[in-house]
């Protein structure tokens, strides 16, 4: 395993080591930008024991993070760690125990390794590029469904505009009709890792940020998946749109909903 590698598996578990302190426990939650958005101690302080793990053996290293934004203070290097101290917050402040850690690692612009860690399951996602992706050190690999009608899918609501939520529920409706069933789990990172070791075929969501999908791009692609966007074009964390599947129903919801979802 790669120096790397060993970093970003003890900075995952820093965070969420914080994050199973306040779990159940919060005197407060607070929102950041609307009513919906919250934000906790726990997100705050995960995050800083995170970037304490990652300086401490890179302090040259860049840091993107939800909670304190881009830090590229201590000197330049070309590496950069993107982080979301708690993905799914709403879940966590609810005592719901879908929420992870997620870190994703760019060299020169691209993600290379990739960590998402459910303290509470302990259960740990990670990729390194070139060498596939692994759930608590087994190797994975996306579901064989091979048409939509045998699939499972995932989808997620932005804290966005009713207008938005609006499309994201018409979505919804056009594509339910089509598989097996649709949920909405509520942290991203997980819906990524979820298509990477085959518990779902599908995610699609709009309006997420890097800090949601670096990591879990990686995952699913190592473990053998696709990410593109909603029409098939290439995927970036820091687009508007990601598109996950196992692979092979890829090209069947492109062409089923693709232009419908733009
Ligand atoms: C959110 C979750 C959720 C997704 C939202 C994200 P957060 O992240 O991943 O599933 O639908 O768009 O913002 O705020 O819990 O880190
Ligand atoms: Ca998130
Ligand atoms: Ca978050």
């Amino acid at each position: 395993m790669s120096e790397i590698t060993d970093v970003l598996i003890k900075a995952l578990e820093a965070g969420g080591e914080v994050l199973m302190r306040h779990y159940a426990a919060l005197d407060s939650i607070e929102t950041k930008g609307s009513a919906k958005n919250l934000v906790t101690v726990a997100d705050k302080q995960s995050e800083e024991a995170i970037k304490d793990v990652i300086w401490s053996h890179f302090p040259n290293h860049s840091i993107l993070g939800e909670e304190t934004g881009s830090h590229a203070l201590r000197g330049s290097s070309d590496f950069r760690w993107i982080i979301d101290p708690l993905d799914g917050t709403t879940n966590y402040a609810h005592t719901m125990p879908l929420f992870a850690v997620s870190i994703g690692v760019e060299f020169k612009g691209e993600v290379v390794a990739g960590g998402v860690f459910n303290p509470y399951y302990k259960e740990l996602f990670l990729a390194e590029r070139g060498s596939g992706a692994a759930l608590n050190g087994t190797p994975i690999r996306p579901s064989r469904n091979a048409t939509l009608s045998q699939c499972l899918v995932v989808t997620g609501f932005p804290y966005d505009t009713p207008e938005v939520l609006q499309r994201c529920l018409s979505e919804i409706g056009k594509v339910l009709t089509h598989v097996h069933g649709v949920l909405r789990l509520g942290a991203a990172a997980l819906d990524l890792c979820y298509v990477a070791c085959g518990r779902l075929d599908v995610f699609w969501q709009r309006n997420l940020y890097p800090w949601d999908t670096a990591a879990g791009w990686l995952i699913v692609e190592e473990a053998g998946g696709k990410v593109t966007d909603f029409t098939g074009g290439q995927f970036s964390p820091f687009g508007n749109e990601v598109l996950a599947t196992n692979g092979l129903v890829h090209e069947e919801f492109i062409q089923s909903f693709g232009n419908a979802l733009r």
